[in-house]
């Protein structure tokens, strides 16, 4: 063991008994209740403060000289929101106006602007991640990012990388990309940059651990009350798995962080002080700002010190008119309770994140609003004020279609086929069936926030959405390549009109089916699924269809819409069934996206970025749909630990339907020549040393005269001031228990240097584990007649008992002709091989014998080498 180890070690032994994460999954085996069971989140403080860390040094630099400008009541007004519907966009802060600075405007959503017209409706970020294309995820950002930009929008609400996908029931796993943490890391990654260079800040969500949407608020359950679900896990697991991508996200310069409405170890996230000071603005160095989810903020002063930047939308609960912060926090710093350091410090963040992606240069004022699609109407929408302009109908969709389009083809997975894809266009009788080739009755917006399974499924429900300029189903889009052909094609639309089913069926040359499964956010309920899917079969009696149409016709062609993985038990091995296509949830262009590949205009290439099962039992621990202590938080306890997804499967033996990384192309690819190349890198030094001091940037005046309303002042009903009501604290608090008993957290008021933490360092942690050790190459052949591309995969086998068969650690894309080669090459980091060492508190290369392989999915593997990692322990 080296020196630091054993030192690291010694000094972690205290740590890890007082101050981590609990660090095993392993049930006892007495047959008692899990270790995670009522696990708790151990405390954590001061609040680490921005230093300019990374490239943060200018934005750093540029939100000092404006924070130190402020009042105490204006830099209260840049973290609160101003209550929800008060405002144009989905959340707003308030205004500098004597700087002549506009309210921060907040958006959904992760796959284009929610709530406006005139704008693009990209593929999800599941299904994108299917492309496995890191110039298409970062084109995407870029372009999702010129759309905010050209409404106004400051802060985009996506990427998701929580849910991470732990169980694919989970509600909202398609607006995240990928249970798996690496493919997910790269995908936040060159999205959060792409939204950030066309001069837009990047929220990525939601910190941590929001798995699912049963519970994730506290609330009422078939009438009684039950408190917010808390996801349990340890040490190990949040490093290896959940932490991950974040890790991903803050490295590539990600601007906010969205924390999240559930629990973590028993701790509110939005108040957890270890998970946001510790590990967030600690170990991974976050520069950036936190920001709530819409009220996840369930204290003042406490999530203050815990961390929290800035509160959304502002209110304590929706139209309340009342704040945990605004005034309280107003009264919070002129009281003593919380240093005047610490709202600096939450200011300049926001501040920093703006400079950061240049707002200051690219900023035009909002020219929507979210709560109406009129013209003219109320700025605050809820108080009905203000009434004016509110929507310029500004087109920001540039030719964005064009990439939307071919992203959408480049995201689909060809999972079987007899050799009857490509289609030539030719057929005699093209048949297509079922209600999703074709358009919601209602308009393609006509449920609200996508809340109904009506007509072709391309997006799931929920904040995540975006209003679709227009849809083009699959059903016209066949028809016009087949009419080009004069050929002739029929539809049977409604799922449930068997015999005009079977009798098509029965005369059609070719029979395209298409079938969904949708999922979205716990506040709408489709279908009886309250965000979370109840199943993973498929909606609207697809199996029926499917088997209506394939008992009468051999050429059967299944496309599938669906928010993840679904059981295809039913059809899959169907003789009838030649093909079968995962096309996700593929945004506005969706029936152009599957012409294309149907009719082999462009080869499909896509790969799963999760795996398909036979048996929704077969991914781990089932969601929770039912409180399991009474009125009190549900204990959801990760006792799976790293194993979700194909890790799952590998370490059951359980043979997936399709493996993660699995898809066919037209064409086919040979693997030859692995070649393994180490790079010298030095030992691996932890961080040390000691933070500055937090600066103070003000020293406001703590006499509440000067901070009551002003005079004359005309209030809009329920939105957020930072005023206060009384010269008398104890009025203006409107808390009986003002001033009584208040402890604070040990520590959360020092603001001399701090230790740095091993791990940290440096934005998104230790710059060491970016360290490349390996490169690894080897020979793509394209041994069939087409152009195509193949997502070549590199897994690492780390070797310890405790470890996953494999890894995903590597992938790339590559674009073969005919008969033609190509060599992969991927870089293999430090991280890469490393695993989380809870008594060290740090990344550390294990003994155990390391294994590199090469292949086309998770479980075709031709290649593989050993990995010498001596050098580098
Ligand atoms: C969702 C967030 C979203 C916010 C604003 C919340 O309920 O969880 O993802 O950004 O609302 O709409
Ligand atoms: C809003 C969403 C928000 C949700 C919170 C809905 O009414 O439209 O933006 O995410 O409430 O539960």
């Amino acid at each position: 063991m080296p020196r630091w180890r054993a030192q690291a070690f010694l000094a972690a032994i205290s740590l890890a008994s007082a101050q981590t994460f609990p660090n095993s999954t392993t049930p006892p085996t007495n047959g008692s209740s899990s270790p995670l069971n009522n696990a708790d989140s151990p405390p954590f403080y001061p609040s680490p403060w921005i230093e300019g860390l990374g490239d943060w040094g200018e934005a750093y630099a540029k939100a000092q000289a404006f924070v130190s400008q402020l009042t105490l009541l204006e830099k209260v007004n840049i973290t609160t929101g101003t209550g929800w519907q008060s405002d144009h966009c989905v959340g707003n802060v308030g205004s500098v106006p004597r700087l002549g600075f506009d309210s921060i405007c907040m958006q959904d959503s992760p796959l284009g602007i929610r709530f406006a017209d005139y704008v693009s409706a990209f593929p999800a970020g599941g299904t994108i991640a299917a492309a496995w294309d890191r110039g298409e995820w970062y084109r995407r950002g870029y372009q999702m990012g010129q759309e905010h930009r050209a409404k106004g929008v400051d802060v985009q609400l996506g990427p998701v990388v929580g849910p991470l996908g732990r169980n694919p029931k989970g509600g909202r796993n398609w607006e995240g990309f990928s249970p798996d943490p690496y493919l997910s890391g790269i995908a936040v990654a060159d999205t959060v940059r792409g939204i950030q260079d066309a001069g837009v800040v990047a929220c990525t969500k939601h910190y941590i651990m929001n798995e699912q949407e049963h519970f994730r608020s506290p609330g009422n359950f078939e009438g009684s009350f039950v408190d917010a679900i808390s996801s349990n896990l340890d040490d190990k697991t949040l490093h290896e798995l959940y932490l991950w991508p974040f890790a991903d996200a803050v490295r590539a310069g990600t601007g906010a962080i969205m924390c999240s409405y559930n629990k973590i170890n028993n701790s509110q996230g939005c108040q957890n002080s270890y998970l946001q000071n510790y590990i967030l603005k600690g170990e991974l160095g976050f520069q950036g700002f936190i920001m709530s989810d819409w009220d996840a903020q369930h204290s003042g002063v406490a999530s203050t010190f815990a961390g929290l930047d800035m509160t959304m939308p502002g209110d304590t609960d929706f139209n309340s008119g009342l704040s945990f912060w605004g005034p309280n926090l107003t009264l919070s710093i002129i009281n003593g309770t919380v240093p005047e350091w610490r709202l600096d410090d939450a200011a300049t963040r926001i501040m920093a994140a703006y400079y950061y992606v240049g707002r200051d240069t690219a900023s035009v004022p909002v020219n929507f609003d979210s709560w109406s699609r009129d013209t003219y109407g109320y700025a605050n929408f809820y108080a009905k004020t203000g009434y004016g302009l509110i929507n310029q109908h500004v087109d920001v969709r540039f030719d964005h279609f064009r990439s939307i389009r071919r992203t959408a083809a480049m995201s689909t997975v060809l999972l079987k086929n007899n050799g009857v894809l490509p289609l030539k266009g030719t057929e005699k009788w093209t048949a297509v069936f079922g209600n999703d080739a074709t358009e919601n009755a209602y308009g393609p917006n006509g449920c609200p926030d996508r809340g109904c399974d009506n007509g072709t499924l391309a997006m799931g429900w929920g904040s995540g959405t975006a209003d679709f300029p227009y849809l083009v189903t699959p059903l016209e889009a066949i028809k016009s390549t087949v009419g080009q052909n004069g050929g002739v094609v029929q539809s049977v639309t409604d799922n449930w009109a068997y015999s005009q089913i079977q009798q098509m069926a029965k005369e059609a040359s070719v029979s395209i089916v298409f079938v969904n499964a949708d999922s979205g956010e716990g506040y709408i309920t489709v279908d009886g699924n309250m965000g979370d899917r109840n199943n993973l079969t498929l909606w609207q009696d697809g199996d029926a269809l499917i088997r209506n149409v394939s008992a009468n016709c051999n050429n059967t062609i299944v496309v599938i819409h669906s928010v993840g993985p679904v059981l295809v038990n039913s059809f899959y091995q169907s003789p009838n069934v030649s093909a079968i296509l995962w096309a996700g949830l593929p945004g506005q262009e969706s029936g152009n996206a599957i012409a294309d590949i149907l009719y082999g205009r462009y080869n499909p290439g896509g790969k799963l970025p999760f795996t398909f099962g036979s048996d929704a039992a077969e991914y781990g621990p089932d969601l929770i749909y039912e409180p399991t202590a009474g009125s009190e938080s549900p204990q959801d306890n990760f006792e799976e630990g790293v194993f979700i997804d194909y890790r799952a499967f590998d370490q059951k033996n359980i043979t997936p339907v399709y493996e993660f990384g699995f898809g066919l192309s037209y064409t086919t690819f040979s693997y030859s020549n692995i070649k393994v190349t180490k790079v010298p890198a030095g030992e691996y030094t932890p961080t040390t040393g000691q933070s500055k001091a937090a600066p103070t940037l003000g020293n406001s005046s703590t006499d509440p005269a000067q901070y009551q309303w002003p005079s004359n002042f005309t209030y809009v009903n329920t939105f957020i001031y930072p005023y206060l009501n009384s010269t008398d604290l104890r009025t203006a608090s409107q808390d009986p228990e003002y001033g009584l008993n208040y402890t604070w957290p040990a520590g959360a008021t020092d603001s001399t240097p701090q230790a740095r933490i091993g791990a940290g360092g440096a934005p998104g942690g230790n710059p060491q584990l970016w360290d490349v050790l390996f490169t690894v190459e080897a020979t793509i052949t394209n041994n069939g007649t087409l152009p195509g591309d193949e997502v070549v995969q590199l897994y690492v086998s780390l070797g310890g008992e405790d470890d996953p068969k494999v890894v995903l650690r590597g992938f790339d894309r590559l674009s073969i002709q005919p008969g033609q080669s190509a060599t992969f090459h991927a870089d293999i980091t430090r991280r890469d091989v490393s695993n989380w060492d809870v008594a060290a508190q740090n990344w550390v290369i294990t003994d155990a014998a390391k294994t590199v392989y090469v292949g086309a999915s998770s479980r075709k593997l031709p290649l593989s080498a050993a990995l010498d990692t001596s050098d580098y322990r």
